[in-house]
C-alpha cells in the first residue's frame, strides 16, 4: 500500500561565533569546569552577540539544509520554527525567517514547547504534509536562551547555549514496509501539572517583563529519565522495531547524565548515541537539529539509517520522533 510520508531531505545548522567555556565562566560565577563537566557533560557553549537573534540562527541553519536539500526556497510552502526565545513577542520568528529566505507561499508559524519544539514541530510538519494541504515544509529549531538566564544563578546559567538547526521535509509516496523512508512515527505529550518545576518568571500577560529561566534541577532530572524512556518504549512498540535495531539516537541535550540514564534502562549502546552537548550545552529546541547535523556532518547518517529523536522540556513536554533518513 502506497502512503504520503514525509521525507528528511536535507538537515542544517548555524552557532554563534563567540564560544565560552567553563573556565571563562568561573572567572565571574562562584562554579569551576570540573563541577560543570561532572554534574552535566558540558565543556563549552556558544553565546549569541546582539545581532545574532534567533531568526538570524535559523535563516542560516535553513539555508544551509536548502542546499543540501537541492530544493529552492520558493518551493517551501511551510515553515515552523520551534522557540522559547522569539525575536518578538509577535510575529512569530517563523515569520521572519521565511521573509528573509524569501519564501512568500504557504504558511509559517512558531510552535513553543521548549526543549521538546523540535519534536513538537516535526509532528505538526508531519501531520500537515500527509494530509496533503503542505508539500515542502522547513522545520526549524532555533534559540538564543543566553537573552533569558539569570546570569548570576550558577544552577542554571551554565547549563545553556545558544544555536539553531533545520530540516527539510517533503511529502513523497512510500509503499508501506519495514524499509520505509521519512517520518515513521511521531508521539508528542504535555503535563501541566509540572509548570513550576522548569518555568521562565516573566511574559507579557503576566508580568510585562522577559523574565528569567528558574528551574528545579534535581525533579526535572528525576521526570526526565522517567517520562523520555517511557516515551521511546511506547514508539517501539507502536512501530514494532526493537531497540537494538535503531542505528542512531539523537536525543534532546540536556545533560549526560540524564542520557546516560536513558540508554542505560533502554540498554542503548553508547556508540550509537549523538552527543553535542560537550560543545554546545543545552540549546532547548535547537539540540537535536544541531545534533542531527554533526551526525550527517560525520557520515554517520546513511540512506536508510533508522534515527530516533527525543526531547523532554518545560511544561513538562517531551515526545519522540522515529524516522528513516
Ligand atoms: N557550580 C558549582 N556548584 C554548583 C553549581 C555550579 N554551577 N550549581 C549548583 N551548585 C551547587 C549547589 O549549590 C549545591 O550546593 P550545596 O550542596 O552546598 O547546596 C550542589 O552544587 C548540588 O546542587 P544540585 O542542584 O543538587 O546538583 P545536581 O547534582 O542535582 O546537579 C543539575 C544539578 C546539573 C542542574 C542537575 O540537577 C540536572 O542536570 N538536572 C536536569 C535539569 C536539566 O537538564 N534541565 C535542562 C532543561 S530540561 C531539559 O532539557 C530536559
Amino acid at each position: 500500500m502506497a502512503v504520503i510520508r514525509s521525507i528528511i531531505r536535507g538537515v542544517g545548522a548555524h552557532l554563534p561565533k563567540r564560544i565560552v567555556t567553563n573556565d571563562d565562566l568561573a572567572k565571574s560565577l562562584d562554579t569551576s569546569d570540573e563541577w560543570i563537566q561532572e554534574r552535566s557533560g558540558i565543556r563549552q557553549r556558544h553565546i549569541a552577540d546582539d545581532t545574532e537573534l534567533t531568526s538570524v540562527l535559523g535563516a542560516a541553519a535553513a539555508k544551509q539544509a536548502l542546499v543540501r536539500a537541492g530544493i529552492d526556497p520558493v518551493e517551501i510552502d511551510l515553515v515552523i520554527c520551534a522557540t522559547a526565545t522569539p525575536d518578538r513577542t509577535f510575529p512569530a520568528t517563523a515569520v521572519r525567517i521565511q521573509q528573509m529566505l524569501g519564501v512568500t507561499k504557504g504558511a509559517a508559524f512558531d510552535v513553543q514547547a521548549v526543549c521538546s519544539g523540535f519534536v513538537f514541530a516535526l509532528t505538526v510538519a508531519d501531520t500537515f504534509l500527509k494530509t496533503g494541504q503542505f508539500n515542502r515544509a522547513l522545520v526549524i529549531g532555533a534559540e538564543t536562551f543566553s537573552r533569558i538566564l539569570d546570569w548570576g544563578d550558577r544552577s542554571t546559567c551554565v547549563l545553556f547555549g545558544d544555536g539553531a538547526g533545520a530540516v527539510v521535509l517533503e511529502a513523497q509516496p512510500q509503499h508501506t514496509g519495514r524499509d520505509d523512508r521519512g517520518i515513521l512515527s511521531t508521539r508528542i505529550r504535555s503535563d501541566g501539572r509540572y509548570e513550576d518545576l522548569l518555568y521562565v518568571d516573566g511574559g507579557p500577560s503576566s508580568t510585562k517583563t522577559v523574565g528569567h529561566l528558574r528551574m528545579n534541577g534535581r525533579e526535572v532530572f528525576r521526570h526526565a529519565v522517567q517520562k523520555i524512556s517511557g516515551v521511546i518504549e511506547e514508539t517501539l512498540v507502536e512501530t514494532g522495531f526493537a531497540a537494538d535495531e535503531i542505528d542512531l539516537f539523537i536525543p534532546h541535550q540536556a545533560n549526560k547524565r540524564i542520557l546516560d540514564g536513558i540508554a542505560k534502562k533502554l540498554n542503548v549502546s553508547p556508540d550509537k548515541i549523538v552527543m553535542t552537548l560537550d560543545k554546545h550545552g543545552n540549546t532547548s529546541a535547537a539540540s537535536i537539529p544541531l545534533a542531527l547535523n554533526q551526525a550527517f556532518e560525520e557520515h554517520r547518517v546513511k540512506e536508510g539509517s533508522l534515527i530516533l529523536m527525543e526531547a523532554m522540556g518545560g511544561g513538562f513536554t517531551w515526545g519522540a520522533v522515529l524516522a528513516r533518513w
